[in-house]
């Protein structure tokens, strides 16, 4: 199971696992990350589940979408390795994943 390590504003860390295919955003929810709101449900609708993917992971991932781009733009203090953990999915080559949270999302 691939794990991510999310690291919070205040630079505590926590540990999750999940499934291959699952969202980033769903092992978020599922870790009691409260920061992730996920207020959409997973739609690329809200942008509440934003997260900084940590350098030299941003090349391992997927590029985003023009809608996972769009909804980046209006989430606050958006920078270049922004994603929306919703629309991230799990696999092996994801296993160590690194991910910074925003204070808030709002
Ligand atoms: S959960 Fe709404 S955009 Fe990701």
């Amino acid at each position: 199971m691939p794990r991510i390590t999310f690291v919070a504003a205040d630079g505590s860390t926590t540990e999750a696992t999940g499934d291959v295919g699952q969202s980033v955003m769903s092992v978020a929810v599922n870790a009691g990350i409260e920061v992730i709101l996920a207020e959409c449900g997973g739609a690329c609708a809200c942008g509440t589940c934003h997260c900084y993917v940590e350098p030299g992971w941003l090349q391992r991932l997927a590029p985003p979408s023009d809608s996972e781009a769009a909804m980046i733009e209006c989430v606050i203090d958006p920078r270049p390795e922004s994603r929306l953990t919703c629309q991230l999915r799990l696999s092996d080559e994801l296993d160590g994943l690194v991910l910074h949270l925003p204070a808030a999302q709002y």
